[in-house]
């Protein structure tokens, strides 16, 4: 078994619509082992997502993922990492497919519902950015 970091993300919080992404995730098997919600301060969307600092739509990526709250989990179950990369869906919903949380959720590229960590290696330091080992329970 394994654990992957997800956020969801302020246009699902805005929306109102953490339930029926968790409902999507559980659906999968994904268990929701840790969960959170918090306002992300400027610092730590910029830590979060560092490796994207360059790119032209950084700025526009820390706004909105400090634009409303979000909720922070940890998923566990077989292959976790791989199999809500699959469930999420592209990164631009206009790509992805049928029945995936994007697909199904999401209203554009910037504003995308979710994030979920592409390697174990993310997962591990994603995991530790936002949660204390006390605060999950498989
Ligand atoms: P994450 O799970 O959020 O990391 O998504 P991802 O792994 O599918 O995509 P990637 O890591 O390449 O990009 C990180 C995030 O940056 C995406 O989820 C989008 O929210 C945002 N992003 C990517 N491309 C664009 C873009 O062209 N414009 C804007 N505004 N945001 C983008
Ligand atoms: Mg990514």
């Amino acid at each position: 078994t394994e654990r992957t970091f997800s956020i969801l993300k302020p246009d699902a919080t805005k929306r109102n619509l953490t339930g029926a992404v968790n409902a999507v995730i559980e659906k999968a098997g994904l268990r929701i082992v840790g969960q959170r919600r918090i306002q992300m301060s400027k610092a730590q969307a910029e830590k979060f997502y560092e490796v994207h600092n360059a790119r032209p739509f950084f700025g526009e990526l820390v706004e909105f993922m400090t634009s409303g709250p979000v909720v922070v989990q940890v998923l566990e179950g077989e292959n976790a990492i791989a199999k809500y990369r699959e469930v999420m869906g592209a990164t631009n919903p206009a790509q992805a497919a049928e029945g995936t949380i994007r697909k199904t959720f999401s209203e554009s590229v910037g504003e995308n519902t979710v994030h979920g960590s592409d390697s174990a290696e993310n997962a591990k330091l994603e995991i530790a950015q936002f949660f204390q080992d006390a605060d999950i329970a498989g």
